[in-house]
């Protein structure tokens, strides 16, 4: 029997009473409010309390199908949801016997990491930010969602909009990077994208925010690692993309591994009852990290798996993920009347809710959408890995190559890769569809014109038995273009690393390729930033690529031809060395910021020099206090100047809205998109704010000597910030504003606040 079957005398009665109430509603998904809440109402009152904790309880799933215990559960209505089965047919075998073996046949809600991609892999979200596109990550996720949804997915784990400042932790390469405006816009943009709605009316799949919260924030960068954060870092910081997406409709959240000021996430009332729940008015629900209720026990704070379990239902989570606290210890509990039953019933409802939202009880099974293998797909893949790469270096205009160039040598371990250059996180990516850089550039300009040599097998390959090889390549060639990086697996969950060098002897296959003296174009694919400095001195350009995806490769090409300027932007600050971290542009003055003339470089500074005589400001003797590029920072083919920034009034009172606006000018000789950036600095408050904040950005498309006046809109709005308890302050007073094409701009104006 169908669910459908099994409920349809509700169903009916339902949409009889819509269709008499309106004679507009004729379909059982489009219920009303009440009507649903009706439904979730009558379902829970006839579950025992066994099945409603099944619902709370997430099964791993992977070749579970074929393991009759794990199929006794899901009969039994134990699994409310299964993640990391990915493979339609599994999923439908374990959904038949959900819906047509279970008392209840309650569908099981299929989850699982759709973080850039299902089988066509863009690129990694660090990349997917420098693009600084919201509408086209927007479009990125819809295809994500469509081609997870085709295998029976219903729910992934993203987006992740951690605030992520330590290049050190892997994770950054899952994160929109250092930015709060720039990460919730980036958040909202895959949000809207995962949960665009199908033709019947349901959204593609649930979206999860994670890791509420402050997991971008863990001690020296070490996944996992303890964080502490001040409560007004998280009301200012942390918590606003969550808060953004909240308000957005994100359909769940997820806790953080981490323990933050003392206490584990996934046992945090404050975080999940307190802000989320109650201060904010969450309707969706809470899912724990892979077993990090158990983890509790670890860190600390539980002396058992009941404690474990009873600390994170009092503190709101809902559904327990990978560990079994909550199905060995919920019933004992609630029994003992240490958990009112009302909180079980108050989870559940929040999870039966979202299955009726997706229209799981309609239709929940797999059912191959021909458009999921659509070259649409791989079209917008090649255009986010277009726009994500960022060209940092670009002497003597080496780049772009001329399509008419004899011959090329391509070197490197990333080079030819189909599998590196997706990233982490590629679960389901079919490295099938990949085409790398060599494939590519040997389809633009013939597989003759093109030399190519591995040099290193890998990118920690430390033996350097590929490079004598490598030089006979390059010396034939009139340009080398280097790809080396980071292997996905150095870069994701748990692959933190102190130091931030390319791995293995790249360094040196840089530096020997550019001995021979012709012009050397490095790129760099991975997903952190990594400290480059010394490529500089060997490379004549630089394209920080990331991961950039399935398409990388006719991406890159197309930018090192020219046929497209780069315009790729950084979303994070590329530190020299790993000892100026945490280093980030939105930082406060302090009392003594640096400046040039303030530094004294450590082998500059006289022996037995006076104590004071140095400049005391706020900076490293050596590395000084400037990163190696700072944040919002790219070139591009051609320049742009910035000019006559004006404001339109030198006021702004309550209800206002007030105008900044530049000129921008393309002074070069390509056409090319440029990414205008906003920020503002409120100069003096209560509580002291940073010394640069992005708060808006556009993109613009100009030719050659073609200007355009860019304007941005403040309103009060704008101009908040929040105190420890998150209440909103506005002050009166003096606020910065630049714009620029990155965040060191100096084309400032200014305005007064005047309630
Ligand atoms: C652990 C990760 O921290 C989280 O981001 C992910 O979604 C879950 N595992 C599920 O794979």
């Amino acid at each position: 029997m169908s669910v459908k079957e099994k409920y349809i005398g509700l169903l009916v009665f339902t949409c009889i009473i819509i269709f008499m109430g309106s004679m507009t509603i004729t379909s059982c998904n489009k219920t009303s409010k009440d009507q649903k809440s009706d439904f979730v109402e009558r379902l829970i009152s006839k579950m025992t309390l066994e099945e409603k904790i099944g619902q709370m309880s997430q099964l791993h799933g992977e070749n579970a199908s074929r393991d009759g215990k794990f199929l006794a559960l899901v009969r039994d209505g134990l699994a409310g949801s299964v993640l990391n089965e990915s493979d339609p047919e599994q999923i439908n075998l374990i959904q038949h016997v959900a819906v047509d073996e279970s008392r209840l046949g309650i569908p099981v809600l299929f989850a699982r990491d759709v973080i850039h991609g299902f089988k066509t892999i863009f690129p990694i979200n660090i990349g997917l930010a420098a693009t600084f596109n919201p509408e086209l990550i927007r479009q990125s996720a819809a295809i994500w969602a469509q081609e997870a949804h085709s295998a029976g997915i219903r729910w992934t784990f993203a987006p992740m909009v951690d605030i992520s400042r330590d290049p050190r932790w892997g994770r950054m390469a899952e994160s929109f990077g250092e930015d709060v405006y720039l990460t919730t816009l980036m958040g909202l943009a895959v949000n809207e994208g995962f949960q665009q709605k199908q033709e019947n009316g349901s959204i593609y799949l649930a979206t999860c925010a994670k890791h509420f919260v402050g997991y971008g924030a863990v001690e020296g960068g070490r996944d996992y690692n303890t964080v502490n954060i001040p409560e007004i870092e998280l009301h200012n910081t942390y918590f606003k993309p969550f808060k953004a997406l909240s308000e957005s409709g994100v359909s769940t959240f997820m806790t953080s591994f981490t323990d933050l000021n003392g206490v584990p996430a996934s046992g945090n009332s404050y975080l999940f009852r307190e802000v989320l729940k109650t201060d904010w008015g969450f309707q969706g629900f809470v899912v724990s990290d892979w077993a990090s209720i158990e983890e509790q026990i670890t860190h600390g704070y539980a002396e058992n798996p009941k404690e474990a379990a009873k600390k994170a239902v009092l503190a709101g989570v809902d559904m327990e993920m990978a560990s079994g606290t909550f199905a060995e210890n919920l019933k004992q509990l609630v029994e003992d009347g240490v958990i009112p039953e009302t909180i079980v019933d108050e989870a559940v409802r929040r999870i039966l809710t979202l299955k009726l939202d997706l229209g799981l009880f309609d239709q929940p099974y797999a059912i191959p959408d021909t458009r999921a293998n659509d070259s649409a797909h791989l079209i917008l893949a090649k255009e986010a890995a277009l726009q994500s790469m960022v060209l940092l270096k670009n002497d003597n205009e080496v780049l772009p190559l001329s399509p008419a160039i004899k011959k090329l040598a391509v070197i490197g371990p990333m080079a030819n890769d189909r599998y590196e250059q997706l990233g982490t996180w590629i679960f389901d990516g079919d490295t099938n569809l990949t085409i790398t850089p060599l494939a590519a550039l040997q389809k633009e300009l013939g597989e003759t014109r093109v030399v190519y040599v591995h040099g290193l097998d890998y990118s920690r390959d430390r033996k350097t038995i590929g490079f004598e090889k490598a030089v006979k390549a390059a010396e034939s060639a009139e340009a080398v273009v280097v790809i080396v990086g980071e292997e996905a697996i150095i870069t994701g969950e748990a692959h933190s690393r102190a130091g931030l060098e390319l791995p293995g002897a790249q360094n040196e296959l840089i530096k020997i390729l550019s001995e021979t003296g012709k012009p050397v174009i490095v790129v760099i694919m991975t997903s952190r930033p990594l400290t480059i400095g010394s490529i500089s001195d060997y490379a004549e350009a630089i394209i920080y690529a990331w991961h950039p995806g399935t398409m990388g490769g006719p991406a890159l090409a197309d930018i090192l031809l020219g046929y497209y300027a780069p315009s790729g932007k950084l979303p994070v600050t590329f530190p020299k060395v790993p000892g100026q971290i945490p280093i980030y542009y939105s930082h406060k003055n302090t009392g003594r910021p640096p400046s040039k003339e303030s530094w004294t470089p450590l082998y500059d500074i006289p022996v037995r020099a006076f104590q004071t005589s140095v400049g005391n400001t706020s900076h490293y003797l050596d590395a000084g206090f400037e990163p190696l590029y700072p944040f919002g920072f790219g070139l591009s083919y051609t320049s742009f100047e910035y000019s006559n920034i004006k404001v339109s009034s030198p006021t702004i009172k309550s209800g206002d809205t007030l105008r900044v606006c530049s000129t921008i000018t393309n002074t070069g000789k390509v056409a090319a998109n440029e990414v205008v950036q906003f920020y503002l600095r409120d100069v003096t408050a209560e509580i002291t704010r940073p010394v640069k904040e992005l708060k808006g950005i556009k993109r613009l498309f100009l030719s050659p000597g073609q200007q355009q006046e860019v304007c941005f809109e403040i309103t009060e709005d704008d101009l908040v910030y929040y105190d420890k308890n998150g209440k909103s302050i506005i002050e009166n007073g003096i606020f910065y504003a630049w714009i620029g094409g990155d965040s060191t701009t100096e084309l400032k104006t200014e305005f007064v606040l005047e309630k």
